[in-house]
């Protein structure tokens, strides 16, 4: 038994038990900071955008300036006096479905021999576009983006997944006939 002297004193005392608690929290926030750092930093997957052959049909479906639409695909087979051309069926101004409208004025050029009816003509804000899928006024930035075509035989083979975006309607576009 001791005798004198101090008594040793056992356990944690009140200010040593709040302040250990704090480090403590203090570790887990800093821990929880690093985590999310890290793993912001860390490079993702990016997702990547299905692609896959439709075959829109025959080549004897498509007749000359009357644009063909698939609704399960959103997208439009048109056959023009180069070739075959799709493009989507979303209006490049803010994605409303743009119709075909056969009886309204046409856009193309006259020398295409499309007559003088037909045209997209965009519901939402009045866009109009060719049998190119080109615009030609109204608030839409750029063409109906496209989808690359090519004939397989007489079969009119589309590349599905995501649309290509384009400044105007260029030969590439066109799988000739
Ligand atoms: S969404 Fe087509 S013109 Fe605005």
């Amino acid at each position: 038994m001791a005798l004198g002297g101090q008594a040793k004193r056992k356990g944690l005392t009140r200010r040593e038990f709040i302040t250990i608690g704090w480090w403590a929290a203090a570790g887990l926030v800093l821990t929880e900071i690093s985590a999310g750092v890290i793993y912001s930093l860390w490079p993702k997957d990016k997702p990547k955008a299905q692609v896959q052959a439709f075959v829109a049909g025959t080549l004897d479906k498509f007749k000359l300036g009357e644009p063909v639409i698939f609704k399960k695909q959103r997208l439009y087979v048109s056959r023009v006096p180069e070739g075959i051309i799709a493009f989507t069926t979303k209006c490049a101004h803010l994605g409303c479905f743009v119709p075909w409208r056969p009886d309204d004025p046409s856009e193309d050029e006259p020398s295409k021999g499309f007559g003088d009816k037909g045209r997209f003509n965009c519901p939402c804000h009045g866009s109009i576009y060719t049998r190119y899928g080109v615009r030609v006024r109204g608030p839409a930035p750029r063409p109906l983006d496209w989808f690359d075509v090519k004939l397989d035989g007489d079969k009119v083979v589309v590349t599905i997944g995501k649309p290509i975006q384009r400044q105007g309607a260029t030969s590439d576009q066109i799988a000739t006939v």
